[in-house]
């Protein structure tokens, strides 16, 4: 069988496949599949949703809506906070077999270093995911829109812990590579890409807007070429690991983006539709190599240098 292990950040993993940020409630899944979920959980790696410093009831309704290959989502990062999440969520996401990492997001560089020392705190976390898709309430400016934001909000951070960061790129810049240097200069560990793609849909009968917050982000197959496009772009200039994700279906899907230049992948929107369609990835993966010739993984990974 094919060896799948390899590492992010040195974070040691057993295979490539984790999961988008936001798309797999680890918890609510335990309730449902018991300690079948520990036994077989479908990621190599476990990605928190994004915890804020204060709790939030998330975004009024409708929050999704289905597109051709893809979704629509608003949810608007509901939580039960930092504190209440480090009280209550971590015990339970410590339990799952596989090296753990926290998405954290603020609006200001001040309650961003709260959050990091307080995440990086726990020995349970192995590395920090730092959701940059929200406005500095100083500048207003959305921090991963802006190179100069990105680096200084990296410079901030980067001193707080030696424990991986990680910055998550949002696609709807015109020149992610920017960004992604900046993370880069600012000291990211790795980048990780793509969140949603800025979306918005019509209610066939009222006319007006669907989604409650007036628009959303659009995931799924439907983003795929572009995550393609980006993670190929922003692998080609940086030298930190890049976290490749958008519209990962299959094993044949990820295996593109480590193509691409990613060294791991994420799955995010597919997990709705399956809920072991990491596992999924996983299994298909040594076939899907061989397919395309690679005698391994790594093999792969360092195709894309060549
Ligand atoms: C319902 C939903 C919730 C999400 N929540 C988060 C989140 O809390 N933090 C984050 O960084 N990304 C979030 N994302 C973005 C995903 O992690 C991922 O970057 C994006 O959906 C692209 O991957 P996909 O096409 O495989 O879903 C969310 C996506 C969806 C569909």
């Amino acid at each position: 069988m094919t060896d799948l292990a390899t590492d992010i950040c040195g974070i040691p993993l057993a295979g490539p496949v984790l999961n988008g940020s936001g798309t797999f409630d680890a918890l609510a899944a335990r309730r449902v599949f018991g300690d079948a979920l520990v036994e077989e959980f479908p990621f190599d790696c476990y990605v928190s949703k994004t915890i804020t410093m204060n709790p939030r009831p998330g975004n009024p309704p409708y929050r999704l809506w289905e597109t051709p290959s893809g979704m629509i989502n608003s949810i608007g990062l509901p939580g039960p906070g930092v504190d209440g999440f480090l009280e209550r969520d971590l015990v339970g996401l410590s339990e799952l077999g596989v090296p753990l990492i926290v998405s954290v997001m603020a609006d200001s560089a001040e309650d961003f270093a709260i959050l990091v020392e307080k995440v990086a705190a726990r020995e349970e976390v192995s590395g920090i995911e730092l959701n940059v898709s929200c406005p500095n309430v100083h500048s207003g400016l959305i921090v991963g829109e802006q190179p100069s934001e990105t680096e200084a909000l990296m410079k901030a951070l980067r001193p707080l812990t030696s424990k991986p960061l990680i910055v998550k790129l949002t696609p709807n810049v015109a020149n992610p590579h920017e960004v992604a240097l900046a993370a880069e200069a600012g000291g990211a560990d790795s980048v990780s890409m793509i969140n949603t793609v800025k979306a918005a849909a019509i209610d066939p009968v009222s006319n007006r807007a669907w989604l409650g917050a007036g628009a959303g982000g659009l995931s799924g197959p439907a983003v795929r070429p572009i995550a393609l496009a980006q993670v190929r772009a922003v692998s080609s200039v940086v030298e930190i690991p890049v976290i490749g994700m958008g519209g990962i279906s299959d094993a044949e899907s990820a295996l593109e983006f480590i193509l691409a230049g990613a060294r791991v992948v994420a799955v995010g929107t597919e997990n709705f539709r399956d809920p072991k369609a990491g596992k999924a990835v996983t299994d298909g993966l040594p076939a899907a190599l061989e397919r395309r010739g690679f005698g391994s993984l790594d093999e792969a990974q360092s195709a894309t240098l060549a």
